[in-house]
């Protein structure tokens, strides 16, 4: 695979979860000229994708086209317009004869698919697992992955089989990202029952595949999905929501409507403090230091010997917390960075609120209201 890309998790905007087929040219473009205004891309947003649904037929020598009607410019007149925003622009396929939503799969045609991304102009490929009987994932996406590099572009390699072939143990060299669950569902709390299948809401998706951490780091993510931040959760849900893909060292891919954001989703998404963590260079991904039913403390590293801190309260109600910073070594079971409160005193810095707030020292003594998190950076003094 192409080396050097996504050192830290990719960020970006990706159309499925609001607009699922419904997209056009002119969504993209908007949405290009939103992250831009919005200070998304100050933040650190990239990439602009377009899911499912953009394809028309192949022509009669396999070349794939856009929906004429959707995309009556080209794919390429696109990308140059999100190239020209400082922007860049991902595609979605499928590993199987065709997509989930029914269009033109890649299977057979992946060296062809790969050689139409580059010439548009494709920075990222997000590569789906629907209608693949008879294939076998790794093999399928080696194929992809092969193909892209012989293409000659470095694009980002998304791969999206939903953690059901336990990508973390065999994506590493072959993809960017690697999806570790099923469909993410705008909901703090619940699952989503469509028959055949279910989806996940924000809490279901973190507690669903525990011991992957250490497949992730610098060019090779676990992805948990793109995010549901603005898509009408309440603004302690999202901000949970954010937060926790944050510490997860997960890539932050938007999923709303970036043209019509409240201040409050704009906060959320733009959060730079929070962002650092989630970009942060040594690119642990967090884990869990306590694991309640209502109450869990997560911790991902940072570089430079700082520590970021997750306080999460599952439930709907206002949780006061007294935690003993002294009483709470913590050391990374898996990577052993370690952290003694009682040998070191780190000062405190709160990521939402962004300010100081004192030393572990003291014990914190606070009130986390109703699916929400307290969320802090904390530096050896
Ligand atoms: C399934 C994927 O998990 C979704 O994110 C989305 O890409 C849809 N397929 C599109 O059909």
């Amino acid at each position: 695979k192409f080396e050097g890309l996504a050192e830290t998790p990719p960020m970006g905007w990706n159309s499925w979860n609001k607009f699922a087929c419904d997209v056009d040219e002119n969504l993209i473009k908007e949405t290009a000229d939103a992250m831009v205004a919005s200070g998304m891309k100050d933040a650190g947003y990239e990439y602009i994708v377009i899911d499912d649904c953009w394809h028309g037929e192949r022509d009669s020598l396999g070349f794939i086209h856009p929906d004429p009607e959707r995309f009556p410019s080209g794919i390429k007149a696109l990308a140059d317009y999100i190239h020209s925003k400082g922007l860049k622009f991902g595609i979605y396929s499928d590993a199987g004869w065709e997509t989930c939503g029914g269009r033109p799969g890649s299977r057979g045609r992946e060296y062809q698919d790969a050689m139409t991304y580059a010439s548009w102009g494709v920075d990222y490929l997000k590569y789906d697992w629907c209608n693949t009987e008879g294939l076998k994932a790794e093999g399928a996406y080696l194929t992809m992955r092969d193909a892209l590099y012989e293409a000659g572009r470095p694009i980002v390699f998304s791969i999206c089989e939903w953690g059901d072939n336990d990508p973390w143990e065999w994506a590493g060299p072959i993809g960017h990202l690697w999806r570790t669950t099923g469909d993410i569902y705008n909901c703090f709390d619940c699952e989503e029952d469509h028959g055949t299948w279910s989806s996940w809401g924000v809490l279901q998706i973190i507690d669903m595949r525990p011991g992957i951490r250490t497949a992730a780091g610098p060019g090779h993510w676990n992805d948990p999905d793109m995010m549901e931040v603005g898509n009408g959760m309440s603004v302690s849900e999202d901000r949970a929501h954010f937060a926790l893909w944050a510490i997860q060292a997960a890539p932050l891919i938007a999923g709303n409507d970036i043209r019509n954001m409240s201040p409050e989703t704009v906060e959320i998404l733009t959060n730079k403090d929070v962002i650092a963590i989630d970009q942060d260079t040594l690119g642990v991904q967090g884990y869990k230091h306590i694991d309640e039913e209502d109450y869990e403390v997560w911790v991902k590293p940072l570089a430079g010997g700082e520590v970021a801190v997750l306080f999460l309260n599952r439930t709907e109600d206002p949780m006061d917390i007294t935690f003993d910073w002294k009483a709470n070594k913590m050391t990374d079971p898996d990577f052993g960075h370690s952290y003694d409160y009682a040998a070191d005193q780190y000062s405190i810095y709160n990521v939402h609120t962004h300010k100081k707030s004192g030393t572990t020292k003291k014990a914190l003594k606070a009130t986390i209201p109703g699916h929400d998190v307290l969320m802090y950076r904390l530096t050896k003094k």
